[in-house]
């Protein structure tokens, strides 16, 4: 079983997807942490963001246990992570471990931009989560409220935008909803509405 979550920065796939996975009894990976490893891997040893080669390197040293969200948390991580995010080598590389991830039973909910196009293009469960920009850059602000950094949410509206453009036309594994995934557009939804209607989905594809 592998349930396909994609949808652009702050969209609440990563809460969604943590909850799927503790409630299917599967396995949870949030490839945008991978992204963030590497990148935060460049930053810690002063390697340009766009060095391939650096960045296959440090992509083949990933150890996804070790993955933590809080500690890869950073604004600055997450910006790095969608400029090394566009190099293809550094996606042939993720997307190989991302995919052993997937398969091993009893499978898994894996998060990011192009699991439902690249990395399993064939799981059952598809689906695309979006919020409206404004929602989301709100949404963002409070985690970051909540973590006592300073939110501006009008720059943080700016920055969603601008990284939601360069994942949306890049050349390599754009972000996009799949052909047959399903949209869910959370804007008006709590986080609760959105996991009722990810399992409704669910448990009529498994039916
Ligand atoms: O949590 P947030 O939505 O801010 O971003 P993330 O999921 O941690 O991903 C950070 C960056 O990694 C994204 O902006 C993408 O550029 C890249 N990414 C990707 O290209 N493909 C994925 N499957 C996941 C993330």
């Amino acid at each position: 079983m592998i349930i396909a979550i994609d949808g652009p920065a702050a969209s609440g796939k990563g809460t969604l997807a943590r909850r799927l996975a503790a409630h299917y009894g599967l396995g949870h990976l949030d490839t945008g942490l991978t992204y963030r490893a590497v990148a935060a891997a460049l930053l810690a040893s002063g390697a340009s963001l766009d060095d391939e080669a650096a960045a296959v390197a440090a992509a083949e040293r990933l150890d996804l246990s070790a993955l933590d969200r809080e500690t890869l948390s950073a604004h600055a991580v997450g910006e790095a992570a969608s400029r090394v995010a566009v190099m293809p080598a550094l996606r042939a590389a993720l997307v190989r471990v991302q995919r052993a991830f997937a398969e091993t039973p009893p499978g898994a909910v894996l998060d990011g931009r192009d699991v439902g196009t690249v990395i399993c293009p064939d799981a059952p469960v598809k689906l695309f989560v979006t919020a409206s920009a404004e929602t989301r850059a709100r949404r963002r602000a409070d985690e970051l409220a909540g973590r006592g950094e300073p939110a501006d949410v009008a720059a943080i509206l700016a920055d969603l935008v601008r990284r939601d453009a360069r994942d949306a036309e890049r050349a390599a594994s754009p972000m996009r909803p799949a052909d047959d995934a399903v949209l869910l557009d959370t804007t008006a939804m709590t986080a609760d509405d959105a996991f009722a209607a990810a399992c409704g989905i669910i448990d009529r594809v498994i039916r």
